[in-house]
């Protein structure tokens, strides 16, 4: 078993994020749980029940200043039992736990005898206790009474992960947040101290697969599947498992060229059958409960199966055959797209891309392949459509991929916190079986009774002291796994859990940090793009507004702003024709410009500046208000943070404050930029006379 040691001292408070433990001074809720968790029963005989009892330890002792005894017997005094279902049958606690949970799940349940309590962390098997560990130190870390710590949770999404763009050079793709921690000058790093504290943190929040590389697979990162890596990737993996993690590696779809030597990657050929299978061996002697593969395939001048002629089924299947003998998976990106496209061509649209690849091949896929789905059918914006792919092929499993990663929503320099978003799109009805077909249901797997499913993103992470360059980032991290573990939970749910356990229950930070983070994602719209148009960013960084930096390239991103109107026409009667990929009765709203949802017009329609919006203004105006809006609340959040001075630790304020700054003269560039454009393009004044430069 790994040496357990605590999570990094050298660090500041932010480090901890959420397991940021702070003593109870609440001597009656101490006594309380002194009394019962000053003996732990456990049946101490896995790997991970054992992270659990040393992560429980820890928090009881930081937390409530105990240190627990640890017996395999049964009292007759009070006591906390942790273990599996099987383990409560063998300390016969006659505790019935349903056979048919899913694995992960939990029960924490008090129960009185007549003299003594016991408190009972059951988990479904041994990661559901560690789980169950997790949830009862937050639940002692928020305060709560222990009559008050009962539940019983079953996660929803079987897959629950994240992705890495780490590169081995250690520079991170669209990292925000410092360098990887992964890797380090070309080398896999060797201290695996921050990877655990990092398990800790995913584990604490469910999430059980991680893929450590980018997937835009350079020439090193190539040979991970090799031996030459594996055997510096196999410690990473041994400290994921202790967590209930699974690692899974980015991989080149050209690989067997690149490292095999061989004349072809195609995926029919038997000699590149045979290669991936090595590979496979290799692997899994290394790592024996290895994930499975993410891939990036024809994809932004990645190698694919196009290049000789095969479908992404195809591409798929070779590589699901290979990993099928151990239980792996094949995580296929829908990512696929021209990013050569003519700007003068009107009838091509990135928008349709992902759809037009994958809808035909519908039932090709082998068992062990999931479809990784972005959530819109663009690339991650502040406002776009949902992804119509979600509702179209029922007979493929699907996951969802989100970019905690703020590529285009601040770059972690704003604050943007995005669970609002993501919850949208998990509510999204796609009517795939009629009314009620949410893409949480596509995704989870009820809907079209899939095998796998789940929630990933793009990770917002790196070796920053507080993991996310802004700490209010934290909230995207721990919200993913939040969501991915519960999606009926709301946004406001999660930003309170993640604000108490962070930064202690005061009334007055919880409320004020709450309102920046629920309101921040609307904010952040306000001075940047309008109505769903997405970009308007510079190119290849895709920090700060350039509102034509897209304009006439090939990448497909263009928003057709001339004098007269701006928004692209994705109407069957007059565009594009996207909004067919939809079902009714969602094809027909977006189609018609009176029932499309204002936020997503200029998505779906081209619009004159004077189209009268529902508000009564016109569009214009509405660009105008939006962007000088959008700069008031930055202020107002500034203030509101300031006003907490007192009550947050000073490192965490200082850094806190300094974001806040930097995006306030962002915001104002922002809207300077885009109004100036506007009001250059129409002549059109702004009704209330503000400053508009010319
Ligand atoms: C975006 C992003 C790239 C990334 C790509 C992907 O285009 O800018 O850096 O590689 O998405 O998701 O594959």
């Amino acid at each position: 078993m790994l040496k357990f040691e605590k999570m990094s001292k050298n660090y500041g408070s932010m480090y901890n994020c959420w397991l940021n433990y702070k003593k109870c001074t609440n001597s009656e809720l101490k006594e309380q749980y002194r009394k019962v968790c000053g003996h732990i029963v456990v049946n101490d005989n896995s790997e991970i029940v054992h992270t659990a009892v040393e992560e429980l330890k820890s928090a009881l002792k930081e937390i409530m200043d105990i240190d627990p005894v640890i017996t395999d017997k049964k009292l007759t005094s009070s006591y906390l039992f942790i273990g599996t279902a099987d383990d409560a049958k063998s300390f016969k606690l006659g505790i019935e736990v349903n056979d048919n949970l899913v694995k992960g799940s939990f029960l924490v349940k008090n129960i009185r005898e007549a003299n003594y309590i016991s408190l009972n962390i059951i988990g479904k098997d041994d990661v559901g206790v560690l789980y169950g560990v997790f949830n009862f130190i937050k639940a002692m870390s928020m305060g709560k009474e222990l009559s008050q710590v009962d539940t019983l949770e079953i996660p929803r999404n079987q897959l629950r992960m994240i992705n890495h763009w780490d590169n081995i050079s250690g520079e991170i793709e669209r990292g925000y947040a410092g360098k990887s921690f992964f890797f380090s000058d070309n080398k896999i790093v060797k201290d695996m101290s921050r990877i655990k504290d990092y398990a800790a943190l995913l584990a604490s929040i469910g999430i059980n697969g991680v893929s450590i590389n980018n997937v835009n697979v350079h020439k090193l990162e190539t040979k991970f599947i090799t031996e030459e890596y594996l055997a510096d990737i196999e410690p990473i993996a041994d400290v994921f498992r202790t967590y209930g993690i699974k690692t899974y590696l980015s991989i080149n779809f050209a690989a067997p060229i690149e490292v095999g030597g061989l004349s072809t990657a195609d995926p029919l050929d038997e000699g590149v059958k045979q290669w991936w299978k090595n590979a496979a061996d290799t692997i899994y002697k290394y790592i024996p409960d290895f994930g499975g593969f993410v891939v990036k395939a024809d994809s932004e001048f990645r190698p694919g199966p196009y290049t000789y002629g095969r479908n992404h089924a195809e591409g798929a299947n070779v590589l699901a055959e290979a990993l099928k003998p151990y239980g792996g998976l094949v995580i296929w990106r829908c990512f696929v797209y021209n990013c050569l496209l003519d700007w003068r061509d009107r009838t091509k649209d990135r928008a349709k891309a992902a759809y037009d690849n994958f809808i035909t091949l519908d039932g090709q896929f082998m068992d062990n392949v999931i479809l990784q789905v972005k959530n819109g059918p663009m690339d991650f914006q502040i406002r776009e459509a949902v992804s119509p792919l979600f509702g179209a092929m029922e007979k493929t499993n699907m996951i969802l991929e989100f970019q905690a990663a703020q590529e285009y929503t601040g770059q972690q320099k704003h604050v943007c916190y995005l669970l609002p978003m993501w919850k949208e799109v998990l509510d999204f009805d796609t009517y795939a079986r009629g009314k009620g077909s949410l893409v949480s249901k596509v995704v989870d797997g009820s809907l079209f009774n899939s095998k796998y499913g789940g929630i990933t993103a793009v990770s917002n992470l790196g070796d920053s002291e507080c993991w996310t360059g802004h700490p209010l980032a934290q909230a995207n991290f721990y919200g993913l796994g939040r969501i991915a573990w519960n999606p009926e939970l709301s946004s406001e749910e999660i930003a309170e859990e993640w604000v108490k356990l962070t930064f202690g229950s005061d009334s007055e930070v919880v409320e004020k940090v709450v309102s920046i983070l629920m309101q921040s994602r609307e904010v952040y719209e306000k001075y940047t793009s309008p109505l769903g148009i997405g970009w308007m960013v510079y190119p290849h960084h895709h920090y700060g507004p350039s509102v034509e930096g897209y304009e006439y390239t090939p990448w497909g991103t263009y928003h057709y702003a001339d004098w007269k109107g701006i928004g692209v026409d994705r109407t069957v009667a007059t565009g594009t024709g996207f909004t067919a990929q939809y079902h009714e009765p969602v094809a027909s709203m977006y189609e018609n410009i009176e029932t499309c949802p204002e936020e997503l017009l200029l998505f779906f329609h081209h619009v004159d500046y004077t189209y009268k919006l529902k508000s009564g203004k016109t569009l214009i105006q509405h660009i105008y208000d939006t962007h000088f809006e959008g700069v008031e609340k930055v202020e107002e959040f500034t203030e509101a943070w300031k006003s907490l001075e007192d009550k947050i630790d000073e490192d965490t304020f200082k850094l806190v404050s300094d974001k806040f700054n930097i995006q306030l003269k962002d915001s104002i560039e922002w809207r300077d930029v885009i109004n100036t454009y506007f009001y250059r393009r129409t002549g059109i004044k702004d009704a209330h006379g503000r400053k508009i430069y010319y």
